[in-house]
C-alpha cells in the first residue's frame, strides 16, 4: 500500500467567503404546516380550488352544523382577507381545526397563543375555545372569551397544555342564538424560535441555526416566478410586498407545489431569520417572467418590478427617514439587514427572461453598486438554456449565476472537476440547488466529496446550497429533502450532517497543500455507451418509423412501433463504439408530452435516453438512468408538435453524444468517464478562529490512509461521519449514521470505508 503524504505548503489561497449556506422553500409544507409555528391550517377560510382542487374555504375545519356555519364574503375583514365564517347558531355550533399531519402538537406545561377577529351581529356574546386531543378529552382548561365589538376586533387569549398529545384539536363552541363573524382564527405556541411573535417553529430553526450557514436562500424556487403578473390576482407571483405588515393583511396566495400558502412567514421574518441563524439574507425576486406559463410583463412596463427589487433593497438596508427603510423600523427592526445579495429570476429558461434581466440589472447597480446580482442558467447543468443563462451573465456583469443540478451521485463523481476550468474573472457560480437523488449516506458521501471540490474552486465557486430543505413527511412533494419533520418531530437527513460539517468548519481561505503518493483512482466506467436500442413512448401516443442503426459500416432498417402510455420495445442492439441511429417520430396523442429513444440500454433502470417533449414538452435532453436514478445532463428547450413527424438523428461516437432533429443539432455532450479516487481532500484557514481544516472524504468501501507530514494536528481533533451505504434516517430512527467528535493526534490519520472527516487545530497561521 502506497503511504499518502500530505504536506502542507501553507499559503492562504481563494477566501471562502458565505460559500455554503441554505435554501428555503415552501415546498413539501415547509412554512405553512412547517416552519412558520401557526397551529391552525387555514385560519382565515382562503383556501380555495385555484391551490388545490381538493380545497374550499372550509378545508381542515369541521363544522358540526352546516346550517349555522357559512364562509361568506360579504363585509369582510379587509380588502386582502376576503372571506370569513358566518355563525348564526340555530343550535349549539362547534368549528374544529386539526391543524396539521394527525392533528396538533400540545406539550405539556407549555403556553398557546389563541387569537381570532370577530365582529358581533347581536350584542355581547359568549365564544368557548377549547384545546382537545381527538377523542375530544380536555388538554387545557377551557376558556370563554366575551365579544361585544360590532366591528372586526381581534381578541386573544392564552392556554397552558395540562397534556402532551399529537393529535390536538383546536375546538370553537357557539351558543345558541349567537351571530357574529369570525376570521384569522390562530394558534401558536409561546415559545416560537427566539421568541419573537409570529415566527419559526422553535425545533426548525434551532436545527438550522446548527448547520452554522453562511446564507439564506428565499422564498423559493419555483414558487417565485410561477404565477399571474398582477400582485393582486389570487394566483400571483411571489411578490415580497404582499409578505409583510399585519398578517391579516397579507393575502393568501396559490403555492404551485398544490397547497395555499398565507404568507404568515413572509419577507420580514425571512430576514429576523437569516439574522437569527446567522446567515446572510438571499432573496429571489421574479424577473417578469413565468416560464412554466410563458408569461412575461411587457418590456415597458418593467417599472413596477424593477421597482420592488429597488424597495426591497431599501427595505432592507433604507435608513428610518427612506420610504421603506421607515416600514422596517415600524416593524421592529430598526437596524438595516444588510443585505448584499439579490437573486432576480429562477431557473430561467426562453430568450424573454434575459431580454428583461438587464434592464433589473442596470436600474440596481445605478443605485446600489455594491448589491451582488445574481443571474440565472436554468434548471440544467448543461446545454443551450444553462448556456444562454451564462452568455447574459457575462454580458451584463452579474456577480453570480444560478445552476441548479439534481443528479445521480455518478454525476457528481463524474464532474469532480466542473469547476477547475471556470474562469476566475467572470461572474461565480452560485449552486443554488443540488442533491443526488437520495437520503442514502452513500448519496450524502458522495456530496461530501463534491463539495471538496467546491471549496477548492472557491475562486470559481461563490455560493452553493442543498435543495430543498425541509420537508414534512405527510407533505412529501419532492425528495431527497435536508430535514423530515412532522409536528412534533424532526429527523435531520444523513446528507444534514454533511451539509452541518461543511458549513460548520469551512474555513475563510484555501490553504495551499500537497498529497503525494495517493492511491490510483479506479476507473468504474470510461468504455463506450452501447446496448439496446428501443422506442418509448412517454405518457402519450406516439409513431415511430424509418428506425435506422448504422454501425461498423452497415446500415439495419426495423419495423417502425406505434407506442403509448409508457410501452417500449427494443428493436436491436449494439456493440459498436461509434454508431448512428436515425428515427422519424410523430405524436399522435393529445397529452402535453413527448417521446424517448432508449439507447446504450442495458437494462430499464441502466440506459442512456433521447428525451423528446421532456418536462411537459418543452425539452430535448440526454438522460442517464444509473441504477433507477436518472441525470439530465444536458438541455435544449423544444416542443414536440402533434401530427407532425421529425426527422432524429443520434450519433454516439465513443462517450460523445450528439442530437439532430430535421437537420438541426439539438443536444452535444460528452459523458465524462466515470472514476472513483480514493480520497478527495481540502484544507482550509479560518482567520477569525485561527483554526486549521483538513477535510478528507472517502466514497469507497475500503479504508484510507494519509501519513500527515506536518505537525499541524499533533495535537488536534477529529470530527468523523461514517455509515453503512444505505443508512437513512427517519423519524423515530434519527442516528442512523455514526458521529465522533475526539482528540485526535500522531500524524497517522484513518479515512474509514464511507466517511467524511474534518481534522481541526486551532494555531495560529504559519509558513512551514
Ligand atoms: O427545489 C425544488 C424545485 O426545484 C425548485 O422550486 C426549483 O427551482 C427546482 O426546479
Amino acid at each position: 500500500m502506497k503511504d499518502t503524504k500530505l504536506t502542507v505548503t501553507n499559503e492562504l489561497t481563494a477566501p471562502l467567503n458565505d460559500l455554503f449556506g441554505i435554501f428555503f422553500e415552501d415546498i413539501n409544507h415547509a412554512a405553512d404546516g412547517g416552519l412558520y409555528a401557526e397551529m391552525v391550517q387555514n385560519r382565515s377560510f382562503e383556501f380555495a380550488p385555484i391551490d388545490n382542487s381538493d380545497y374550499q374555504a372550509t378545508t381542515a375545519w369541521e363544522l358540526s352544523d352546516p346550517q349555522s356555519l357559512r364562509v361568506a364574503d360579504k363585509d369582510p375583514l379587509n380588502t386582502k382577507n376576503l372571506h370569513y365564517l358566518t355563525v348564526d347558531a340555530k343550535q349549539t355550533a362547534t368549528i374544529t381545526n386539526a391543524g396539521f399531519n394527525s392533528g396538533m402538537f400540545y406539550q405539556q406545561g407549555e403556553q398557546y397563543n389563541f387569537s381570532f377577529f370577530v365582529k358581533a351581529l347581536n350584542g355581547t356574546q359568549e365564544v368557548t375555545v377549547q384545546l382537545t386531543d381527538d377523542s375530544g378529552k380536555k388538554i387545557a382548561a377551557p376558556q370563554s372569551i366575551t365579544v361585544e365589538s360590532h366591528q372586526w376586533l381581534k381578541y386573544s387569549a392564552q392556554f397552558t397544555a395540562e397534556q402532551t398529545t399529537t393529535t390536538g384539536r383546536l375546538v370553537l363552541t357557539f351558543p345558541e342564538g349567537t351571530r357574529i363573524l369570525v376570521d384569522m382564527i390562530s394558534l401558536f405556541p409561546k415559545n416560537t424560535f427566539n421568541h419573537r411573535p409570529n415566527y419559526v417553529r422553535a425545533d426548525l430553526g434551532e436545527t438550522l441555526k446548527d448547520l452554522h450557514p453562511k446564507f439564506l436562500r428565499f422564498p423559493g424556487g419555483c414558487l417565485v416566478h410561477d404565477g399571474q403578473l398582477d400582485p393582486d390576482n389570487r394566483g400571483a407571483m411571489y411578490r415580497w410586498k404582499n409578505s409583510i405588515g399585519p398578517v391579516e393583511q397579507r393575502p393568501a396566495r396559490r403555492n404551485n407545489w398544490g397547497y395555499n400558502q398565507t404568507l404568515g412567514l413572509g419577507y420580514f421574518e425571512y430576514f429576523e431569520l437569516s439574522e437569527d441563524i446567522g446567515a446572510e439574507p438571499l432573496p429571489v425576486l421574479p424577473g417578469a417572467h413565468d416560464p412554466h406559463h410563458d408569461r412575461e410583463a411587457p418590456i415597458a412596463q418593467l417599472g413596477d418590478w424593477i421597482d420592488d427589487a429597488l424597495d426591497l433593497i431599501e427595505f432592507a438596508n433604507g435608513s428610518e427617514n427612506s420610504k421603506w427603510g421607515k416600514v422596517r423600523v415600524a416593524l421592529g427592526h430598526p437596524k438595516p439587514f444588510n443585505l448584499k445579495y439579490l437573486a432576480i429570476g429562477n431557473e430561467e429558461v426562453g430568450q424573454a427572461f434575459f431580454d428583461r434581466y438587464p434592464y433589473f440589472h442596470k436600474a440596481i447597480k445605478a443605485k446600489y453598486p455594491n448589491i451582488k446580482l445574481i443571474n440565472t442558467s436554468g434548471p440544467f447543468a448543461a446545454g443551450a438554456e444553462f448556456e444562454r443563462g451564462w452568455k447574459s451573465a457575462r454580458e451584463n456583469h452579474s456577480d453570480l449565476v444560478d445552476e441548479h443540478y439534481y443528479t445521480a451521485p455518478t454525476w457528481f463523481l463524474a464532474n469532480q472537476h466542473r469547476y477547475d476550468s471556470y474562469d476566475p474573472k467572470g461572474p461565480k457560480a452560485f449552486i443554488g440547488e443540488y442533491a443526488s437523488k437520495k437520503n442514502q449516506w452513500y448519496n450524502a458521501v458522495v456530496e461530501a466529496s463534491y463539495m471538496t471540490g467546491l471549496e477548492r474552486n472557491a475562486d470559481k465557486v461563490g455560493l452553493a446550497c442543498y435543495a430543498p430543505l425541509f420537508c414534512n413527511v405527510d407533505y412529501k412533494d419532492w425528495t431527497p429533502d435536508l430535514i423530515f419533520f412532522n409536528q412534533s418531530e424532526v429527523s435531520p437527513s444523513v446528507n444534514y450532517y454533511v451539509q452541518q460539517l461543511f458549513m460548520k468548519y469551512q474555513g475563510t481561505n484555501n490553504v495551499d497543500y500537497h498529497l503525494a503518493n495517493v492511491p490510483e483512482a479506479k476507473v468504474i466506467d470510461d468504455g463506450p455507451l452501447n446496448d439496446g436500442l428501443s422506442p418509448q413512448a412517454d405518457g402519450t401516443d406516439v409513431k415511430f418509423e424509418n428506425i435506422r442503426l448504422t454501425a461498423n459500416g452497415q446500415t439495419k432498417q426495423f419495423k417502425g412501433q406505434s407506442l403509448s402510455e409508457k410501452q417500449t420495445i427494443r428493436v436491436c442492439s449494439t456493440d459498436a463504439d461509434d454508431y448512428e441511429v436515425a428515427f422519424d417520430v410523430t405524436k399522435v396523442g393529445d397529452e402535453p408530452k413527448g417521446a424517448h429513444f432508449c439507447f446504450g440500454e442495458q437494462d430499464l433502470d441502466n440506459t442512456f435516453t433521447w428525451v423528446l417533449g421532456g418536462w411537459g414538452n418543452t425539452d430535448s435532453m440526454i438522460r442517464t438512468m444509473t441504477n433507477g436514478m436518472d441525470t439530465d445532463w444536458t438541455q435544449t428547450s423544444w416542443t414536440m408538435n402533434k401530427n407532425q413527424t421529425y426527422h432524429c438523428q443520434i450519433k454516439v461516437s465513443g462517450r460523445h453524444i450528439t442530437t439532430w432533429i430535421d437537420g438541426e443539432k439539438m443536444n452535444e455532450i460528452e459523458i465524462p468517464p466515470f472514476v472513483v479516487q480514493p480520497m478527495y481532500t481540502n484544507l482550509t484557514y479560518d482567520k477569525k478562529a485561527s483554526q486549521y481544516y483538513f477535510k478528507a472524504v472517502n466514497v469507497t468501501d475500503k479504508q484510507q490512509e494519509i501519513t500527515l507530514d506536518t505537525d499541524l494536528f499533533a495535537d488536534g481533533s477529529l470530527y468523523q461521519l461514517t455509515g453503512l451505504p444505505d443508512a437513512e434516517n427517519h423519524l423515530g430512527m434519527t442516528n442512523q449514521i455514526e458521529r465522533r467528535n475526539v482528540p485526535f493526534s500522531g500524524h497517522q490519520f484513518i479515512l474509514p470505508p464511507y466517511s467524511v472527516s474534518v481534522l481541526m487545530s486551532t494555531k495560529q497561521f504559519r509558513t512551514q
